[in-house]
């Protein structure tokens, strides 16, 4: 269970978060939409400790407060987060990677894993260097799986994919997830949300959530878009 309790963020003198309020129980999956700017990415960052920003607020992961912890703190208690642009680690491959994320799995297992996310070319590659958008969703993806965290930020996993591609990130979700697992998915669109089970959606208009609702609220910004919400 994921619980955010009046989480307030500022980037040097400009204040981005408002005050979210949010709760993820165990096994379910929220979207979070909103406009362009609105600080959906902050609220992430800010969920993974980003040491930039200036935060108040209780976060809570299980029993965990985890508000006052560090980057590294927070994913060893269990926060994974996946990027919007996800970053290259030149000098770092990916199973070297794969292997600080989760020492536990063995090779063969390692192997396995990355057959079915289809990322099994790029274990001996560098991280996320030189790899198509697509291609880098699906290593974050398969990090997901290596990493089986009690929170997933997954931000705009569906960015720049093609059609076939959201579908078939779609399914790597839904076939990998897990009732251990509050998953947060910040997107744009509703192509992916309708291959996904979602539980409920946030729409976050600067800084704040503006309105929570179920699937209904999808179609609704759908048609109307963001502009309602706006001042
Ligand atoms: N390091 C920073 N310094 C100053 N302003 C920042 C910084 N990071 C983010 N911002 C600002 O915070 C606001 C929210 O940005 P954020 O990336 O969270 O938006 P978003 O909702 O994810 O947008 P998008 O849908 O375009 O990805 C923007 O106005 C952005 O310019
Ligand atoms: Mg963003």
């Amino acid at each position: 269970m994921l619980k955010v309790n009046n989480l307030k963020v500022s980037i040097g003198e400009v204040q981005i978060l408002r005050g979210v309020d949010i709760e993820v129980p165990s096994g379910e999956l929220h979207a979070i939409m909103g406009p362009n700017g609105s600080g959906k990415s902050t609220f992430c960052h800010a969920l993974m400790g980003n040491p930039d920003y200036s935060q108040s607020g209780v976060v809570t992961v299980g029993e965990t407060d985890i508000s006052k912890l560090t980057q590294y703190e927070r994913s060893a208690a269990g926060v994974f987060q996946s990027f919007q642009y996800p970053v290259g680690l030149p000098g770092v491959t990916l199973k070297e990677y794969i292997n600080e994320i989760n020492p536990e799995l063995n090779d063969e297992e390692i192997l396995e894993l990355s057959k079915k996310f289809n990322v099994s070319n790029f274990l001996d590659r560098d991280v996320n260097v030189d790899l198509s958008g697509g291609e880098k969703k699906r290593s974050e993806l398969f990090q997901l799986a290596v990493k089986k965290p009690k929170v997933a930020l997954l931000d705009e996993i569906d960015s720049g994919l093609d059609i076939d591609a959201i579908k078939s990130v779609s399914s790597l979700i839904n076939e990998n997830r897990n009732e251990e697992t509050s998953y947060i998915l910040v997107t744009h669109y509703s192509r992916i949300l309708k291959y996904l089970e979602v539980d409920r959606v946030h729409i976050v208009v600067q800084g704040n959530v503006v309105k929570s609702g179920d699937q209904e609220l999808i179609e609704e910004v759908d048609s109307n878009g963001y502009t309602q919400y706006q001042e």
